[in-house]
């Protein structure tokens, strides 16, 4: 059985801390889920991560409904959350059109959708279709060229009273958590405590709910700088380039296979 909307939103009045990580693919599913994670996110970031795209514009509904698809294939425990892509929650009927699919095609549990007041409609309209919605709010990676690029949001007391206000609207619509994505601890942990349902941080300090992470980085495969809110839990990157070094030398050098790796 997978966790529930309701395990969920438990987890707060318990003070149980919620652990989510970005999950896009089959064997990642089966890992974490193995590992106990209470939340897989099929985030949007496979557009960088997985495809090789500069943001997460380009990404398409097609892309994350075949990723989706394989993530709940490996699933048994987690909850699985799909994040709608940028163009497809423009209105409130494109967005309940386009989450059914991840429920009913693709076997998520909930969806994700970036933004607040502006898309109040969107999400009232998800709500009494009976559709569980994740918010997103301070860093919302779709429209982060708007937001001057990706950097803390919320920092000015303007803009930290704004954050709080979507997030309080958020709640009051029925999301059943919300990220909040690069905002200074002190905001995140006012939010966390002014709204009913949990709060998962992605670089908003200690005080939130939960933590997420996209799972690439944390596991280190990239070389590049990492943002500071990264810990890397290992660093596999290196350990996939070694390894297939070691096996480029064998094979150019006669040593693999063996004969007791031949037949
Ligand atoms: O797409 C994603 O990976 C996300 C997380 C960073 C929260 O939205």
């Amino acid at each position: 059985m997978r966790l529930t909307i309701k395990d969920i939103r438990g987890k707060k009045k318990s003070r149980e801390k919620i652990t989510v990580l970005t999950c896009y693919d089959y064997l990642f599913a089966r890992l974490l889920d193995d590992a106990g994670l209470d939340i897989l996110l099929v985030g949007d970031s496979l557009g960088m991560v997985f495809l090789g795209y500069e943001s997460t514009v380009p990404v398409t509904m097609r892309d994350m409904l075949h990723h989706t698809r394989a993530v709940c294939r490996g699933v048994k425990k987690s909850l699985v959350t799909a994040d709608m892509p940028f163009g497809s929650y423009d209105s409130p009927a494109q967005a309940v059109r386009n989450a059914k699919r991840f429920l009913k095609e693709a076997g998520a549990d909930a969806v994700k959708l970036e933004g607040g007041g502006r898309i109040k409609k969107q999400i009232e309209a998800l709500v009494s279709a009976g559709i569980p919605v994740m918010g997103h709010l301070g860093l919302t990676p779709q429209s982060a060229s708007q937001l001057g690029g990706y950097r803390v949001q919320g920092r000015e007391s303007r803009e930290a009273a704004a954050i709080l206000k979507d997030a309080v609207l958020l709640d009051r619509l029925g999301v059943f958590s919300m990220v909040l994505e690069c905002v200074p601890a002190a905001l995140a942990a006012k939010i966390t405590k002014a709204v009913k349902c949990p709060t998962i941080g992605i670089g908003a300090g200690a005080k939130t709910d939960g933590q997420v992470l996209v799972t690439h980085d944390m596991l280190g495969f990239e070389g590049k700088v990492s943002p500071k809110f990264v810990r890397h839990y290992a660093r596999l990157g290196q350990e996939v380039r070694k390894a297939a070094e070691r096996y480029r030398d064998d094979v150019k050098q006669e040593k693999f296979p063996s004969a007791g790796e031949s037949y």
